[in-house]
């Protein structure tokens, strides 16, 4: 009984010429609210008394309405926060008192990020921060443009391996891993390459020339009839001699 009066403070320093339009000021057990006028609105502040900790807004203010613009705050047991640790645990997790310290540990398969210990301090934070615990696997990862992976397996220590599509070519890291929840490397580029322009036809004998680059099925045609002459066993020297042969003959036929 006697712990519970001294507990339930609640100083309120009255504004004289006090706004009757501001509802009264709430207790907040364990806590003192500190009621301040400031440029014309009712300004009220919670602070925890030691060994607790504040949860909901700080501050909150009455103007012109007649109502508080926030839930008035609450003082709940422990001088810090709650050490909330999402797939892991804090070595206690009883209410802190000041100078308390707490470690940290995260479940499998998670990696801590930050530290792995920390303490209470007197203005109610916890220093260093609390840390996080992240998943070892790696979410699925992006696409550049014009580009795709290849892999289904996004989990710790997994690969995916990336491509350019037609007429682009890769710039950065082709093949990446998934280490402790991040991919090896940042994503890649696909640029488009560079083509030599094409030359424009001048002559009649240029044309006939672009004419038979351009002629994919007479390109191909002579590639088979190289090929079959290489199988035929016919050497280079042998073909070109056969085919001096012929444009004597083609001559003297013309010439005929
Ligand atoms: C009351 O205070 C709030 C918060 O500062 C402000 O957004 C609001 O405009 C004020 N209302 C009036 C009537 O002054
Ligand atoms: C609390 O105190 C520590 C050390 O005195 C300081 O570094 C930190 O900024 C303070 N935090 C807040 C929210 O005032």
């Amino acid at each position: 009984m006697v712990f519970r009066f001294v507990c339930y403070l609640v100083v309120v320093w009255l504004i004289s010429a006090s706004d009757e339009s501001c509802p009264e000021v709430p207790a907040v057990e364990n806590g003192i609210i500190v009621i301040e006028e400031t440029e014309g609105q009712i300004l009220g502040t919670c602070v925890c008394i030691k060994g607790y900790h504040l949860v909901g807004e700080k501050t909150f203010v009455c103007n012109a309405s007649t109502e508080w613009n926030a839930p008035v705050p609450t003082c709940r047991p422990g001088h810090c926060p709650d050490p909330v640790l999402v797939n892991g645990e804090p070595s206690s997790l009883d209410p802190v008192s000041v100078s308390d310290k707490i470690t940290f540990k995260c479940n499998e398969h998670y990696i801590l990020k930050g530290s792995s210990w920390s303490q209470c301090l007197a203005n109610h934070t916890w220093m260093p921060p609390l840390p996080v615990c992240k998943s070892r696997d790696c979410g699925p990862p992006g696409n550049p443009a014009h580009g795709y992976f290849e892999g289904k397996d996004f989990n710790s220590g997994s690969t995916i391996t990336y491509h350019c599509e037609d007429r682009y070519h890769l710039v950065g890291t082709r093949d990446q891993q998934c280490i402790d929840g991040e991919w090896s490397s940042a994503l890649p580029v696909c640029e488009l390459i560079q083509e030599a322009p094409k030359p424009t036809p001048q002559t009649e004998f240029e044309k006939a020339l672009f004419a038979f680059q351009e002629n994919k099925e007479l390109c191909k045609a002579i590639e088979n009839f190289v090929q079959r002459l290489k199988e035929n066993g016919l050497t280079m020297e042998e073909l070109k001699y056969s085919l001096e042969i012929k444009k004597v003959e083609l001559e003297a036929k013309m010439l005929s």
